[in-house]
């Protein structure tokens, strides 16, 4: 375990298991379509990797990259696009993946532009749900587990850049965010 771990919340077994769960379920409701899976860069990489290779639809990829910048205050405004989707989600149906949802800000605004754009159906995926934190009026359809309020990072989270390439999901020590 790396040294500014507190504790491992979920090892890479159990990660393997329920994502693997998780887009299999995803996968039986989209036979037949070609959706477009979305990752919200870059907390959800590896996350989606692993999601998208146990789809057996065929299905495009894409990704985007938007600022949390707001997020937590129940007054902010519009999400900020810093990478934008290639393909156009008209007549789509789309699969957000996200690594974690906290207070909803970030999703709640995603899924309204996507349907915005005309996507046919707008599936939410994400890896965390720390509901605790909810501002937001906003449900993942698919859930792989839910945290409680606590700092975690590895398999795609970091803190300040750093731990996103650990294999399993950690919480991140109290004295390395409190220096
Ligand atoms: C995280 C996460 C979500 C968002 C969730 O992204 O990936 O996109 O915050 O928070 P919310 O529900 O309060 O909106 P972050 O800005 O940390 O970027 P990253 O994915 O590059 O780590």
């Amino acid at each position: 375990m790396h040294k500014d771990c507190e504790k491992i919340l979920f090892t890479e077994k159990q990660l393997k298991k329920r994502v693997r769960e998780v887009a299999e379920s995803v996968d039986a409701t989209v036979q037949g379509k070609r959706p477009l899976v979305v990752g919200i860069l870059k907390g959800s990489i590896i996350f989606y990797a692993d999601f998208i290779r146990h789809l057996t639809a065929p299905v495009e990829l894409d990704f985007m990259v938007v600022s949390s910048y707001g997020s937590g205050t129940v007054s902010s405004g519009k999400l900020k696009i810093k990478k934008d989707l290639d393909r156009d989600v008209n007549g789509r149906d789309v699969i957000i993946v996200e690594d974690i949802i906290d207070s909803g800000f970030t999703l709640a605004n995603l899924k309204q532009l996507i349907s915005e754009r005309g996507a046919s159906s707008v599936t939410i995926v994400t890896l965390l749900n720390k509901a605790c934190r909810r501002e937001y009026d906003i449900r993942p359809d698919y859930n792989c587990f839910d945290i409680g309020d606590e700092f975690v990072i590895g398999y795609g989270l970091d803190y300040d850049e750093r731990y996103r390439s650990l294999p399993y999901i950690g919480i991140l020590k109290k004295s390395v965010y409190s220096e």
